[in-house]
């Protein structure tokens, strides 16, 4: 088994990640740890408490991390996120508080501390803004060279999504994802550019709200929100993004996608702002410290996905 941590902004597809890791008997869950993005950190934290309740797994600690990005004093809600995602980050869903509450140290501290712990027998997987990874690298300069990173983030070979260049998760704080680019050892990048090909519709979501049971109910009505919200935004997709899913996905099985290694960084100024691409300073580096996934197989992803979600979501209780 693999250890994992998942650094989650939950949002629906956060949501969908953290339920694709527990429904992998591949990876040992260690932690999840809660960032700002499409909602406030508070908010992801609840989430993730109430969806770990849902699905039994109350074993998971979940940790709190930094609540905005260091060159800004705070962090609002946008409002394209909550269009997104709903107001409560799950598509208005309604899962109970979880009884137990947030761990007392900080996400940063138990970042390091795991990674001092389990060295490379631990991935990373964080899916929303780079904030809390950075400060770990700053409070801790081993923490980059020993990290092990999947990242659901940026967008090399296609626009991005908030802006021509730039994907939502670099764009919350792009100098943090560029001191990860920079700085960490072993960055796998599965951006715009694989995520915006593995997209679920009705379809499949019927296959939950068929279930009949609390968990699949959770995940069809929030999932067929995100859903809604793409046919608005992006019609020409014909479905929702599975962006962080496939992060996990990776972690579980790195076959799912073909990689180019390659050194980055992220531009932090100006209209480009937030845009990912190659570091001119490390171009003859030999060793490329970025892989960024550029293909993906779909049918074997899409397949792992509903069966592992639907096995989950089938093990919760009846609907009442
Ligand atoms: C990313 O942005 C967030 O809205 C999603 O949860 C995902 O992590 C996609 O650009
Ligand atoms: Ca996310």
């Amino acid at each position: 088994m693999k250890k994992v941590i998942l650094d989650l902004d939950t949002g629906i597809d956060d949501a969908l990640a953290l339920a694709y890791a527990l429904a992998s008997p591949e990876l040992e869950l260690i932690g999840v740890t809660g960032t700002y993005g499409n909602v406030l950190v508070d908010t992801g934290v609840r989430n993730a408490l109430a969806i770990l309740e849902l699905f039994d797994r109350t074993d998971v600690p979940v940790y709190a991390g930094v609540t905005h990005a260091s060159t800004k004093d705070s962090f609002e809600v946008l409002p394209v996120s909550e269009f997104i995602h709903g107001k409560n980050g799950v598509g208005e869903a309604v899962i109970p508080d979880a009884r137990r509450q947030v761990e007392d140290s900080s996400a940063v501290d138990f970042l390091i501390e795991s990674v001092r712990e389990h060295g490379d027998d631990l991935i990373i997987v964080p899916t929303g803004p780079s904030t809390t990874i950075a400060a770990a690298i700053e409070q801790d300069r081993s923490f980059a060279e020993n990290a092990r990173i999947i990242m659901m983030g940026g967008a090399l070979t296609v626009p991005g999504n908030v802006s021509p260049v730039a994907e939502a998760n670099v764009n919350q704080d792009p100098a943090a994802s560029d001191t990860l680019f920079r700085t960490a050892k072993d960055v796998t990048m599965i951006g715009l550019d694989v995520t915006l090909q593995t997209l679920l519709t009705y379809e499949e979501t019927k296959t939950w709200h068929d279930l009949g049971t609390v968990g699949g109910d959770f995940l069809g009505v929030a999932t067929d929100y995100y859903i809604k919200s793409y046919e608005t935004n992006s019609p020409h997709l014909g479905g929702c993004g599975l962006h962080d899913p496939l992060a996990v996905a990776v972690a579980v099985d790195p076959t799912l996608v073909e990689t180019l290694d390659i050194n980055l960084k992220v531009e932090t100024e100006g209209e480009l702002h937030g845009r990912v691409i190659a570091d001119e300073t490390r171009i003859n580096d030999p060793v490329k410290t970025a892989h960024v996934a550029v293909t993906v197989d779909v049918e074997r992803f899409l397949e792992e996905f509903m069966t592992r979600l639907t096995g989950l979501a089938k093990n919760t209780a009846a609907r009442a």
